[in-house]
């Protein structure tokens, strides 16, 4: 029974001023006749020590919890039970869980039955003598969204949530069979980092707390479901079981639902795809399992079984997602020569850099995202040589100036102050590249052959826990910073580089020859010495198209693009960095000529990377109101991240 009915059942036969102090009583919260089951007023709460979450693991834990969920594409919604198995060291604390904008119909209690062995039961299906519990929902905070408190009663252990999620989820979208590749069924994505796991089940939503889990997921015909975790048959047609021994965090729990199907790539890896892309995929992603072996050569065992692909549909808003077991990834990479595959390398080395060691909170984040660009370059040196991952590190060296640039001081710190803002807002190039850049840094003083064991070292150490850079200086200075280094190179100002801005002066400069021979003709090109034709691109790869276009300075003349485009059709490029790069520079450029294809990219691509710098090209050159007409139509079919990093930056919100 809800909170209204009963009011209004015990007040119908009072006067006016009875009933308004009954509901004043109410509404602080004094319930002339408590009931347990519904909740008393929002009160405010506060965060736990991860600022960004309301657990409080310190005093009550969740270990494993179970979910079963509901899919329904009509009303977009999930409806769940979620099933907590909780560890208490404080026998007075409540469980203190993370929502978003969940509807919440109730919550039990139960003590696990003797025999449940927590670790190898469904927790989905568990049976236990289940009593109402007394919970209370705190008020909306913008970026947390609503702290959930649980009292835990004797000695319970066991806490039963059922909830349906809201159509606008943060952490979810949901997709109309348009927006597929094949367009014949409606597709369904989780996308919980950094805090979106709490819009659609209520977990504690820190990373620096894991527990495993199993879920059993229920999906109309014609689509399957697939999670970040282990299948298992049900035995039930349309009913999909997941289970995921391996404890992560609540930021790395995902699901997908939609028409998928499976290729093999090697024995443990593989790609899930809608059906018309599925052979184009596993032929772009060819290289997956030498990748694996290359990581695992350098850094240990891989430890969680099977890594496999999923391909999203273009909406998805990143380049890709180190979902435990099941990257997600944009289709935006496949680019018919596998020269995107850096991003599968990429996500691939999270599964040892943030899955395995994560960051303990979202200021951490260098932990997880520099230690994952550094890798992802030794993956690459070691699959396609030096030459290719140099020349990533020039484009990422690039990217980090651009940061610079943007970013005031703070910003720019490794070791990151997000002091309530969103994690998401705190996201830049810095814990990427600037990250990576100190690991390289570190390599070069020390040698491969202090560095390499000294990464290792770091990873089995730390294996299923999570980190502080507090715990990195500390593991530096104890196993590394005491070692000798290399003739004439410096020694590292770990503060300089984890609290100051900007770079060290002595920090290296990525350098690659291949763009260097490029750099030699811009000049001449831009100046008309040089006609398109006459361009050294017979070799060029993507990775140096890039910088040529990167590298053409503001005053080209936009008829030079336009011979570079009727030589070699950017406009139509199938590679779509290449294309984005184009699209924006032709912005920048008033090169008018591309306005088609950047208003059919920006109708069809989701990915924030993309989004971002062409909706800002197109505000600074003052066609504002044509950005917001084109936003206002492909609106509805961003993710609700995308949608609102946009409407801040489009200027309020336009339907
Ligand atoms: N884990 C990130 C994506 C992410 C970070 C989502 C923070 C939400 C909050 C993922 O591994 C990533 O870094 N993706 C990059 C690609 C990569 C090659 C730099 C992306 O999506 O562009
Ligand atoms: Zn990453």
């Amino acid at each position: 029974m809800g909170l209204t009915s009963a009011a209004q059942a015990g007040t119908s036969a009072l006067t006016v001023p009875t009933r308004i102090l009954l509901l004043l009583l109410l509404l602080v919260g004094c319930r002339p006749t408590p009931e347990p089951t519904f909740p008393t007023t929002p009160q405010i709460m506060t965060a736990g020590p991860d600022e960004h979450s309301y657990a409080r693991a310190a005093e009550v834990r969740v270990r494993h919890f179970g979910l079963s969920l509901e899919v329904d594409f009509a009303t977009r919604t999930l409806l769940g039970v979620i099933t907590l198995a909780v560890e208490r060291a404080d026998a007075r604390a409540p469980l203190r869980l993370d929502t978003r904008a969940l509807d919440i119909s109730r919550v039990e209690i139960a003590r696990a039955p003797a025999a449940l062995q927590i670790e190898s039961t469904h927790l989905a299906a568990v049976e236990a003598l289940w009593s109402p519990a007394r919970w209370n929902l705190g008020a909306v905070d913008e970026h947390l969204g609503q702290g959930l408190a649980v009292e835990l009663e004797g000695d319970v252990d066991l806490v039963r949530i059922t909830y349906r999620t809201a159509p606008e989820a943060s952490g979810l979208q949901w997709l109309a069979p348009a927006q597929t590749a094949d367009r014949t069924q409606p597709f369904l994505y989780s996308q919980s980092q950094a805090i979106h796991a709490r819009s659609w089940f209520p977990c504690q939503d820190s990373p620096g707390i894991r527990a495993t889990y199993d879920a059993v997921v229920r999906v109309p015909p014609n689509v399957r479901a697939l999670m970040s975790a282990d299948p298992f048959e049900t035995g039930t047609a349309g009913t999909y079981g997941f289970e995921m021994r391996q404890a992560i965090p609540a930021y790395l729990v995902a699901l997908a639902v939609g028409r998928l199907e499976f290729a093999a790539i090697g024995d443990r890896t593989g790609v899930w795809a809608e059906p018309s892309i599925l052979a184009t995929a596993t032929h772009e992603f060819a290289d997956m399992e030498r990748m694996l072996v290359a990581v695992e050569g350098l850094y240990g065992p891989y430890r969680w079984g099977r890594y496999d692909v999923l391909v999203l549909p273009p909406a998805f808003p990143f380049g890709g997602m180190e979902n435990p077991k099941l990257t997600f990834a944009t289709p935006t990479i496949i680019a018919g020569d596998r020269s995107l595959v850096s991003l599968i390398a990429h996500e691939l080395a999270h599964s040892w850099s943030g899955n395995l060691v994560t960051n303990a909170t979202w200021a951490d984040l260098w932990l997880n995202e520099g230690f994952t660009v550094y890798l992802e370059r030794r993956i690459i040196e070691s699959l396609f040589g030096r030459e290719r991952a140099d020349m990533d590190a020039v484009l990422g060296r690039q990217d980090l100036a651009e940061a610079f640039a943007e970013l005031g001081a703070d910003d720019q710190h490794l070791r990151l102050a997000l002091g309530g803002r969103n994690p998401d807002d705190g996201l830049s190039d810095v814990a990427y590249e600037k990250g990576a850049l100190l690991l390289l840094a570190l390599e070069e003083s020390y040698g491969r052959k202090a560095f390499d064991p000294f990464l290792l070292a770091w990873f089995e150490d730390h294996a299923f826990g999570s980190v502080t850079t507090a715990e990195f200086e500390a593991f530096a200075a104890k196993h590394l910073l005491g070692q000798p280094r290399l003739p004439n190179k410096p020694a590292i100002d770990l503060g300089a580089w984890l609290d100051k801005p900007g770079l060290p002066s002595d920090s290296p400069v990525p350098r690659a020859e291949a763009f260097e021979r490029i750099d030699g003709v811009v000049g001449p090109f831009v100046r008309g010495e040089l006609a398109a034709a006459g361009l050294p691109t017979a070799k060029w790869t993507p990775q140096q198209w890039l910088h040529f276009l990167r590298a053409l300075p503001k005053e080209t003349d936009v008829a030079r693009l336009r011979a570079l485009d009727e030589r070699f059709a950017l406009t139509d490029s199938g590679n779509q960095e290449i294309l984005a790069q184009w699209l924006e520079i032709s912005v920048r450029h008033d090169y008018r000529a591309a306005d088609a294809a950047l208003e059919r990219f920006l109708a069809r691509v989701g990915r924030r990377k993309f989004l971002m710098p062409l909706y800002g090209a197109l505000l600074e050159a003052g066609r504002g109101d044509e950005a917001r007409r084109i936003f206002a139509r492909a609106r509805p079919g961003y993710h609700p991240i995308t949608q609102s990093s946009l409407d801040t930056l489009l200027g309020g919100r336009k339907k």
